[in-house]
């Protein structure tokens, strides 16, 4: 029989699992406590019926809330170990994080601090390119997820890979920069705890490449200025093995595996999905970073910039640990498509 978290540890574990990233911030996920362990579940008001018509990235986002978890847990003192999907009959069950009677990860307990510190980075990074140690390192958190971090290094593939990133951000119609405009610099959304602000959204670039997503594009926000960004962005492409639930959720314990290591070594992400937006420009884009002569396909699952930062990101709102324990009340939710 292991032992239950104190009150004040639940708030540890709730504050860490809800300090992982979304989609825009949507915070797509409600928790509840069976016994000593956590259940996620994906909370179906706070998709996006446009830009993730099949709830791929909001279960992304509630894996990443999984493995965050794991960390509160382990900061605590508590081993866990991750059963996704325990029932089949409720598809928006997303993970169960369990408490298991030994010791910590001691990995987790080092990478637990720098949740709080991590950060979605829209700004200029410096040219000096991310050390290749350090690469190695975050594709290796990747893989101890069951998902793949590939750095686009080869040339035809990196050029490719800007190529499918701008024809993206052109093909963006109406309907998508709509729903994002309801949580991107939304009037009441610091009231709500949820959404993206201006102070997040990053200087404009001088030079567009397209990794540096614009949140706000189309829309006029007051005291944007335009700045230089680094010439060559580093990019690599997060993949699963297939595209089944199950691999939405390994990819959102793997993105938030790398990002807070990443974070660890000083690095920072920001993330350019508008190719992962349209079906066949995904599909290419799963291609895209292989090394020559390597004919396999894998799932590309979210696209991120990285890169050594200039300055330190501001930080977005989270809803209360008491305000995401209960499931959401149907009836009653707003719709924002
Ligand atoms: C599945 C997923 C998709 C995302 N897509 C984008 C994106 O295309 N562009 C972007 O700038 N940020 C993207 N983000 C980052 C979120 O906007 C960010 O996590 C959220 O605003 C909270 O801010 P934080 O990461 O600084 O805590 C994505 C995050 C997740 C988990």
């Amino acid at each position: 029989m292991t032992a239950a978290p104190t009150p004040t540890q639940r708030e540890t574990v709730l504050r860490a699992a809800t300090s992982a990233p979304s989609k825009y911030n949507t915070q797509p996920w409600w928790f509840r406590w069976d016994g000593g362990d956590l259940e996620v579940h994906v909370d179906p008001t706070r998709r996006l019926p446009r830009s993730d018509p099949a709830g791929r990235e909001a279960v992304i986002a509630c894996g990443a809330a999984t493995f965050a978890a794991r960390l509160g847990y382990a900061a605590c003192g508590f081993g866990t170990a991750v059963e996704g999907r325990p029932d089949e009959d409720d598809p928006l069950f997303a993970a169960r994080v369990r408490v298991v009677a030994e010791a910590p990860d001691p990995r987790f307990v080092e990478l637990h601090p720098y949740l709080a510190r991590r950060r979605t980075d829209r700004g200029p990074f410096q040219d000096t390119p991310v050390p290749t140690a350090v690469l190695d390192e975050l594709g290796a958190a990747a893989r101890a997820e069951d998902a793949w971090l590939r750095v686009a290094a080869w040339e035809p593939a990196y050029d490719h890979l800007l190529a499918l990133i701008r024809e993206a951000t052109w093909l963006e119609e109406q309907g998508l920069r709509d729903e994002r405009a309801a949580w991107v610099d939304a009037p009441d959304a610091a009231r709500r705890r949820e959404g993206v602000g201006a102070e997040s959204l990053g200087p404009l670039p001088e030079q567009p490449t397209g990794t540096v997503r614009d949140l706000a594009v189309g829309r006029d926000i007051a005291g944007r200025e335009h700045t230089a960004f680094e010439a060559r962005p580093t990019i690599a492409v997060l993949e699963t093995a297939s595209d089944t639930r199950g691999d939405w959720l390994a990819a959102g314990q793997a993105l938030l595996r790398v990002l807070v290591t990443a974070t660890r070594r000083g690095v920072a992400a920001s993330f350019a999905n508008q190719p992962l937006e349209d079906e066949e420009l995904r599909f290419e884009a799963g291609h895209l970073t292989l090394p020559p002569g390597e004919a396999l396909h894998r799932s590309a699952q979210m696209i991120l910039r990285l890169g050594l930062s200039t300055t330190q990101a501001p930080s977005t709102p989270r809803r209360a640990p008491a305000d995401v324990l209960e499931p959401p009340t149907w009836h009653t939710s707003r719709s924002r498509s």
